[in-house]
């Protein structure tokens, strides 16, 4: 197991490099199923949900060839459907992206229920709707779904809630489908966009993506592409959150500020500096900031992603902000981790209400998923001491080296290895 060390205090400083998005990659990955050619995806992030996705695309029999650090050639015609186990769909909740690429192939698809998951109750009821509208069978059994079609026929699809997952799984079982899928209350998440742009350069006919409406003409074969992923508009929001805890001064560069307007907004609004350009921002924070309130909502609303790395900027500000967590019901289990480091923040349901302190303090504290490990670094890193972040593969998994990164603006962070509790062998070493 590892840990950050992180000694607080110090302001971020310099330029970043944003890494290619992490929830875009995850789905564009697994579409290369549907291509009868070799594809060669570019500026794919090196963190363990791509290890995984591919690890688990070569294990069906893919070729996969990394031709540098973060571009990827890839050719699915060798690939078999097989079933996805369980102890693979464990890993990361986007394996459910290989039931629509599978199913869109093969007409049939294997995968296991996603794991429990920290954020809250997460179905797929909207995913399975989709699969049935377009003509599939869809069974649950020993923890399996298992969807099955003779053809899929497109359809018109109208999605109770809004799902980034849904909506992505949708587009990608219906690219081959017979005829027009519109689907409806559609997700408009810049990595739906991606998704939908990285198979129309692969020739399939998808129009609307971005709005709520997006419609489908099926088409009988997909040939290659070379894609380069967008920029990860949650790993730029991050990197602001950082600046403007440290009262920094960064330039966070290849970056799409469109994607990033929620998040400048907010930052604005509570006394930060953000001055944007082309491809880059420019964060400057100030020495003091002013409460606000914060309501997560989809696309181009404030993104839940950011929800965990806000509110730690919010622990600072001064008077009352109130962060709602509109999209999950358990968003909020960093929010003990924070008050071990001195924050002042009550949750009741999916309101977390921050009154502000003056400097939070050093903790051990620990990451109970992605997004709320980078909340702990945040605030660690605008903390008074030395704090220990435990559980940093969940950070690991969405942020391609998160410490090399905060350490060459400045940040005083390491990563070093902790005996596993649960593992005696270590501990003896450790001894
Ligand atoms: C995607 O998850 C992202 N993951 C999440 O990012 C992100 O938080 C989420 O979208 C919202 O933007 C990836 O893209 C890999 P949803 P997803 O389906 O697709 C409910 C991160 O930190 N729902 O949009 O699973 C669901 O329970 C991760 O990078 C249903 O009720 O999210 C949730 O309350 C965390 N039925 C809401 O909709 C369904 O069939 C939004 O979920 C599907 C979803």
């Amino acid at each position: 197991m590892e840990k950050y060390i992180v000694k607080g205090g110090g302001k971020l400083s310099g330029e970043v490099v944003v890494s290619g998005a992490k929830n875009a990659v995850v789905a564009i990955l697994p579409a290369t199923i549907l291509s009868d050619e070799p594809c060669v995806i570019e500026n794919i992030p090196s963190i363990s949900d791509v290890t995984i996705t591919l690890q688990i695309m070569s294990e069906m029999g893919a070729k996969i060839r990394m031709i540098n650090k973060t571009t990827v050639e890839i050719d699915t015609r060798p690939l078999q459907n097989m079933p996805i186990p369980y102890e693979k769909a464990k890993l990361m909740r986007a394996t459910t992206y290989f039931l629509g690429t599978l199913l869109g192939r093969f007409h049939s698809a294997h995968v296991s229920m996603p794991g429990g998951c920290n954020l809250g109750d997460r179905p797929i009821d909207q995913h399975l709707k989709c699969f049935s509208a377009l003509g599939a069978q869809c069974e649950l059994d020993k923890g399996m779904i298992n969807l099955r079609a003779d053809k899929l026929i497109g359809n018109q699809i109208f999605f109770d809630k809004n799902s980034v997952g849904a909506t992505i799984n949708g587009i990608m079982a219906a690219v081959k489908a017979e005829g027009l899928t519109i689907i409806e209350n559609a997700a408009k998440e810049p990595h739906v966009v991606d998704l939908a742009n990285c198979l129309n350069s692969m020739g399939a006919d998808i129009i609307g993506a971005g709005t709520d409406v997006i419609k489908i003409r099926g088409v009988k074969e997909l040939h290659g592409t070379t894609y380069s992923v967008i920029p990860d508009q949650i790993e730029a929001g991050t990197f602001m959150a950082a600046a403007a805890a440290t009262r920094g001064n960064l330039l966070i560069k290849n970056v799409i500020p469109k994607h990033l307007e929620p998040i400048t907004n907010k930052l604005l609004k509570i006394g930060v500096q953000v001055e944007q350009y082309d491809d880059a921002v420019r964060v400057i924070g100030g020495d003091n900031y002013v409460g606000t309130t914060i309501k997560t909502q989809p696309h181009p609303g404030f993104p839940t992603d950011m929800q965990p790395q806000m509110a730690a900027v919010l622990t600072c500000a001064r008077g009352t902000s109130m962060v709602t967590e509109s999209i999950f019901d358990n968003r909020f289990r960093y929010v003990d981790e924070l008050r071990r480091m001195g924050a002042n923040i009550s949750v009741e349901g999916r309101v977390a209400v921050i009154e502000g302190v003056d400097q939070l303090k050093c903790a051990p504290v620990k990451a109970t998923d992605l997004r709320a490990g980078a909340a702990l670094i945040i605030a660690a890193l605008s903390a008074e001491g030395t704090s220990e972040i435990y559980d940093i593969f969940h950070v690991e998994r969405g942020y391609e080296n998160m410490e090399i990164k905060l350490k060459s603006l400045g940040a005083n962070i390491v990563k070093a290895s902790e005996p596993d509790p649960n593992n005696e062998v270590s501990q003896k070493k450790a001894i």
